[in-house]
């Protein structure tokens, strides 16, 4: 079976069960991502259900007032991104809904590459591949990519890029998306990696050299 099959088996298999899982509407999407870019997927939880009991739609936050938002954003840290947060849903009203693509999301306040990718893969269906930290993880374990972090990152984001030339995540961009969080979440962790139980461990590079712990490499500081 070509990676992206086998890797979209293991997903339907192992996913986690998340309160943004199956989730289409953007505005929900684009709250879990931008929650989840400097908080852990156990902290998120409970916000992320508060939030929006608060919050219900990108109409909602767009009107409440900025005290509002910083109040329900206690203790999440970088109130950057809860600034960027009201700013491009005020944007967002404006225009009449959310851009449809990763590169009309970009426009956004405070939606970079990213979160953009994010969006337009898991609530549009996009064949574009969101590259985090896990991303990068998984992608140069596989390619046995030595170059270090963070010079390596455009090259390992072009490696996953390719990822949507199989035709079975282009099939499924979302499930694809987000089973490479899991995978980087679960087995290809930055330490003890689990590679017996990965479904990428037939093709990865790094497992069959036996580097997989020492990757990504990072930039001497
Ligand atoms: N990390 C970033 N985005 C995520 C998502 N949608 N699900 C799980 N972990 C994530």
């Amino acid at each position: 079976m070509p990676p992206a099959d086998l890797l979209l088996v293991w997903y339907d298999r192992h996913r986690r069960t998340l309160p943004w899982r199956g989730e289409a509407d953007p505005y929900r999407v684009w709250l879990s991502e931008v929650m989840l870019q400097q908080t852990t997927v156990a902290a998120v939880t409970p916000r992320y259900v508060r939030f929006l009991a608060r919050f219900p739609d990108v109409a909602a936050l767009a009107a409440a007032p900025w005290e509002a938002l910083a109040e329900e954003w206690a203790g999440l840290g970088y109130y950057a991104r809860a600034r960027n947060l009201h700013a491009a849903a005020r944007a967002v009203v404006a225009a009449g809904g959310f851009p449809c693509s990763a590169a009309g999301l970009a426009e956004l306040p405070g939606i970079g590459a990213y979160t953009a990718a994010a969006v337009a893969a898991i609530a549009f269906g996009e064949p574009v591949v969101p590259v985090d930290g896990n991303v990068e993880r998984v992608t140069a374990r596989l390619f046995a990519e030595a170059a270090p972090l963070p010079g390596a990152k455009p090259r390992l984001a072009a490696l996953a890029a390719r990822f949507m030339e199989q035709p079975a995540a282009r099939a499924r961009p979302s499930d694809f998306a987000q089973a490479l969080f899991d995978l980087g979440a679960t087995l290809c962790t930055p330490r003890r990696p689990a590679c017996a139980l990965c479904p990428w461990s037939g093709h990865c590079a790094a497992a069959a050299q036996g580097i997989q712990e020492s990757l990504p490499a990072k930039a001497a500081k």
